[in-house]
C-alpha cells in the first residue's frame, strides 16, 4: 500500500493550502485583489504547455465534478480531444446552483471571480474550446454583476479575447443569466435554456460532448470544479492529489447551514469527517452532538442520515454511497431533535414536485403523489401501510426518468423511511389516539 492509501485522518486543511482564500470576509474581489493573490499568475506559461499537458495534471489530480455527480473531470474535458470537424467546441460552467443547502459556487463568484473567469480560459484550452458561457441563476443578481465587471476587467487587461495573456490562443467569456428555473442546473435544460428555448432536459446520449449547444462539442462543468483548474496547473496535479484518499481526491468546499452554531462555507481537506467538520467549522451542533438528530450531507436530493451513521462517516463519494446516501453537493443539513424531520423531508418533496419539467409521468406524477402521502404523514393523518407505498412509488422512480431530478426527489423520500420509521409510526399513532380522543368527549 501507498503512503496515500494508508492515511486515516484528514484535515483540517491548512491556510496554506486553500484554493479559495478570499471567501473569509475580504471583499477585495477585483483584478488587483486577484493578482495579490496569486490569481493568473504565470497563465501565458500554462497555455503555452498546451492542451494535453494540462488535461494530463488534471487526471494525474483526480478531480472529480463538484456539481453533484462526482464524474472524473480528467475523462470529461477529454471526451472534447477529438479530431477536428469544423464545429467549434465550447465550455459551459454550470453556475446554476440551486439545490436547497448550496450556496459554494455564489461564494466564489461573489468573492472570488477571477478564480473562476481564469479556470475558464485553462479549462477551455484543455479542450481547445473557442468560448465559455457563464450561465448563472437569475436570483444570482449581484453575482452576475460582479462576474461581469471580473470578465470585463479580464477583456481589459488582455487576459481573455484575442491572443489571451499573449498565448496566442484566442478565447472569449460570456456570462448568461437563467431565469429562475431549478431544472435549468441540469445540463441539457441548462443548454436548451442557452439556445433560447424552455429548459426541458435532452435524453443521453448523445451526451454534450458530442451534441451540445449550438449542436457542437460542449463540456458543461460545474463553477467550483472549473475554479480550481489554474491553481491544479500552477501547484501540480500531484498536489492536490495529496489531500483525501483514493478515488476521492483533493480540496472541497462545505456548506454546513441547519441546526449548528456557526452556519458557514468552508474549504477542507476531503474525507474529513462529518463530525469534524461541523464541530471544527460550524461550532457544533446546537444543544450539543448528543442532540443531533441527522444529517442531510450533499444537499436537497442526498438523502438524510442519522446520529448513529453521522459518527463514522467521511466527507467524500464513497464513505457517504456505503452509508447509503452521497456526497452531492457537500451541502451538509443539520438537523437536532427540536426539528421535525418528517416535515423537513415533506417540504423538500413539494420543491421537487414544483420544480418538475412534468416530460415524464413517473416525475410529474410520482412526485406529486409523494408530496400529498408526506403531507399526511406530518399530520399523521395517513395509513400504515403508505410508509412502504412511498418507499415504492420512490422506486418506481428512480432510474426511470429522463434526468435526475426524479432521483433527486426519490432519495429523500428513501432516507425517511429507511431511518425514520418509528417516527412515521409514533406520529400517525398520535393522531389516531387524538380523533379517538375527539370522538370520546363528542360522545360522553
Ligand atoms: P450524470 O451522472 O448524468 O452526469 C455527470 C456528467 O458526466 C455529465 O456532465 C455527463 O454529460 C457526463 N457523462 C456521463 N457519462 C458520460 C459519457 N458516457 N460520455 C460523455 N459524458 C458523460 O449526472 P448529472 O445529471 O450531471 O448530475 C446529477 C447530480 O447533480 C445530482 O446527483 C445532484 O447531486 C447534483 N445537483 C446539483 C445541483 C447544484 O445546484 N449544484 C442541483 C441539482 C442537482
Ligand atoms: Fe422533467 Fe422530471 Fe423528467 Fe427531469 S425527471 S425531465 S424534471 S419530468
Amino acid at each position: 500500500a501507498t503512503k496515500k492509501e494508508e492515511k486515516t485522518v484528514f484535515g483540517p486543511l491548512k491556510d496554506e493550502d486553500r484554493i479559495f482564500t478570499n471567501l473569509y470576509g475580504r471583499h477585495d474581489f477585483k483584478l488587483k485583489g486577484a493578482l495579490q493573490r496569486g490569481d493568473w499568475y504565470k497563465t501565458k506559461e500554462i497555455l503555452l504547455k498546451g492542451h494535453e499537458w494540462i488535461l494530463k495534471e488534471i487526471v494525474t489530480s483526480g478531480l472529480r465534478g463538484r456539481g453533484g455527480a462526482g464524474f472524473p473531470t480528467g475523462m470529461k474535458w477529454g471526451f472534447m480531444n477529438k479530431p477536428d470537424d469544423g464545429r467549434p467546441k465550447y465550455l459551459v460552467v454550470n453556475a446554476d446552483e440551486g439545490e436547497p443547502g448550496t450556496c459554494k459556487d455564489r461564494e466564489i463568484m461573489r468573492h472570488d471571480p477571477h478564480k473562476l473567469v481564469e479556470g475558464c480560459l485553462v479549462a477551455g484550452r484543455s479542450m481547445m474550446a473557442r468560448a465559455a458561457y457563464i450561465y448563472i441563476r437569475g436570483e444570482f443578481y449581484n453575482e452576475a454583476c460582479v462576474l461581469q465587471q471580473a470578465v470585463k476587467e479580464a477583456y481589459d487587461a488582455g487576459l481573455i479575447g484575442k491572443n489571451a495573456c499573449g498565448s496566442g490562443y484566442d478565447f472569449d467569456v460570456y456570462v448568461f443569466r437563467g431565469a429562475g428555473a431549478y431544472i435549468c442546473g441540469e445540463e441539457t435544460a441548462l443548454i436548451e435554456s442557452l439556445e433560447g428555448k424552455q429548459g426541458k432536459p435532452r435524453l443521453k446520449p448523445p451526451f454534450p460532448a458530442d451534441i451540445g449547444v449550438f449542436g457542437c462539442p460542449t463540456t458543461v462543468s460545474n463553477v467550483e470544479t472549473v475554479a480550481v483548474a489554474p491553481t491544479i496547473c500552477r501547484r501540480g496535479g500531484d498536489w492536490f492529489a495529496s489531500f483525501g484518499r483514493e478515488r476521492n481526491r483533493g480540496t472541497k468546499l462545505f456548506n454546513i447551514s441547519g441546526q449548528v452554531n456557526n452556519p458557514c462555507t468552508v474549504e477542507e481537506e476531503m474525507s474529513i469527517s462529518l463530525r469534524e467538520l461541523i464541530d471544527r467549522h460550524a461550532g457544533g451542533v446546537i444543544g450539543g452532538w448528543d442532540n443531533l438528530l441527522g444529517v442531510i450531507p450533499g444537499g436537497s436530493s442526498t438523502p438524510v442520515i442519522p446520529k448513529s451513521v453521522c459518527e463514522e462517516v467521511m466527507m467524500d463519494f464513497d464513505d457517504l454511497v456505503r452509508a447509503q446516501t452521497s456526497l452531492g453537493t457537500a451541502a451538509v443539513i443539520v438537523m437536532n431533535k427540536d426539528a421535525d424531520v418528517i416535515r423537513c423531508i415533506s417540504r423538500l418533496m413539494d420543491f421537487y414536485h414544483h420544480e418538475s419539467c412534468g416530460q415524464c409521468t413517473p416525475c410529474r406524477e410520482g412526485v406529486g403523489w409523494m408530496a400529498k402521502i408526506l403531507h399526511r404523514f406530518v399530520k399523521g393523518n395517513a395509513r400504515p401501510d403508505e410508509i412502504d407505498m412511498l418507499y415504492e412509488i420512490s422506486k418506481q422512480i428512480e432510474g426511470h426518468t429522463i434526468c435526475a431530478l426524479g432521483d433527486g426527489a426519490a432519495w429523500p423520500a428513501q432516507g425517511l423511511v429507511r431511518h425514520f420509521r418509528p417516527q412515521l409510526e409514533e406520529r400517525m399513532a398520535q393522531y389516531h389516539a387524538g380523533q379517538e380522543e375527539k370522538q370520546a368527549a363528542m360522545l360522553y
